[in-house]
């Protein structure tokens, strides 16, 4: 009897022990499982999974010898939001080659930001990082690669990337990298946004879900300082949501980088300088291109004045 009681309690502890590391493996899989990369297909004009074979992905829309982008959408969003479906779209457009989405929209629609997609972050970002190396693999050259990613997509952005290899892609677009959860964590103030790609521009427009960091190799800060925009409305065209579509909006508008407002240097909000919406000025980390103008969206820069307002793509 006493022997069977042991083996029952021993049985238990076993079962206990494989159901918690079960569950962990469940748990990995429920925030990993439900990403996915999205292609644009030019047969089709819309947005398909990225095939699962090496194969059939170099035999896609998307060829190796081409130039790629990759959109990385923000909290509460997908590629259903509307400044995604405008992004793809201008990219296929103004710039030639591979356009995806990491989708990622089962984790980033939670509305408990802090309690149910942020302990994600390093499993998305490991996601991006593992995508990138597959691209590789196949033959995509990372120098040829440029990645757009808004709020806590930037974050990923910038942290799938550096993962991958430091400044291996060739460009990434940050717009309003997150704040919160980030600007707050020592290790994560030690990582440079610099080293994630050999050009990285980001670009602020909030104070509140916007990181107050400005270290990319080019900074752009829209409105007042980058720390709110007269042009906010509600959730989810705020300060913050505005972002992508000031970026959205560069692709057919001129950008006028305007002289640093010299109220940005204090706390308080400032006022008087040019409030267009498309207007933002710069604040350059590297000594030395201080004074040129650089383009916003899909243009390589450093760039001289004429090259930017010219008005074609190169
Ligand atoms: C979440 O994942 C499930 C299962 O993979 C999928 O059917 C569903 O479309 C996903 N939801 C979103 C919002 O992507
Ligand atoms: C580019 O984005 C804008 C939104 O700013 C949208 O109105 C436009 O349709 C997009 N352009 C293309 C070619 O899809």
């Amino acid at each position: 009897m006493a022997q069977r009681l042991m083996n029952g309690a021993q049985l238990w502890a076993i079962c206990a022990v494989i159901c918690v590391i079960y569950g962990g493996v469940k748990a990995a899989d429920r925030v990993t499982g439900t990403i996915r990369f999205l292609m644009f297909d030019r047969g089709s004009n819309q947005l398909v999974n990225v095939p699962d074979s090496n194969a059939d992905f170099a035999k896609s829309s998307c060829k190796p010898s081409e130039q790629f982008a990759i959109i990385v959408h923000g909290w509460r969003e997908g590629t259903d939001s509307e400044w995604v479906g405008d992004m793809v779209s201008n990219f296929t457009v103004h710039r030639p080659g591979c356009v995806m989405v990491m989708h990622y929209a089962n984790n980033s629609h939670t509305i408990d930001y802090f309690n149910e997609l942020l302990p994600h972050f390093d499993k998305l970002a490991n996601v991006l990082a593992a995508h990138l190396r597959r691209m590789e693999s196949i033959g995509f050259d990372p120098a040829k690669g440029h990645i757009f990613g808004f709020s806590m997509g930037a974050q990923l952005a910038l942290e799938g990337s550096r993962r991958f290899g430091l400044q291996k892609i060739n460009r990434i677009d940050a717009c309003d990298p997150a704040g919160p959860g980030f600007d707050n964590v020592p290790e994560h103030m030690l990582l440079d946004p610099k080293q994630a790609a050999r050009q990285v521009q980001c670009i602020h427009t909030s104070a509140n879900f916007g990181t107050r960091r400005r270290d990319c190799h080019i900074s752009w800060n829209m409105g007042n300082c980058g720390r709110d925009q007269v042009a906010a409305r509600p959730f989810p065209k705020g300060s913050h949501g505005l972002c992508p579509y000031f970026y959205n909006s560069a692709f057919v508008h001129r950008f006028h980088p305007v002289a640093k407002p010299r109220q940005c240097v204090s706390q308080r909000l400032a006022h008087g300088w040019p409030r267009e919406l498309r207007m933002g000025y710069h604040c350059d980390m590297d000594s030395g291109v201080s004074g040129e103008l650089f383009s916003l969206t899909t243009r390589n820069f450093p760039f001289t004045d004429e090259q930017v307002f010219d008005g074609t793509i190169p």
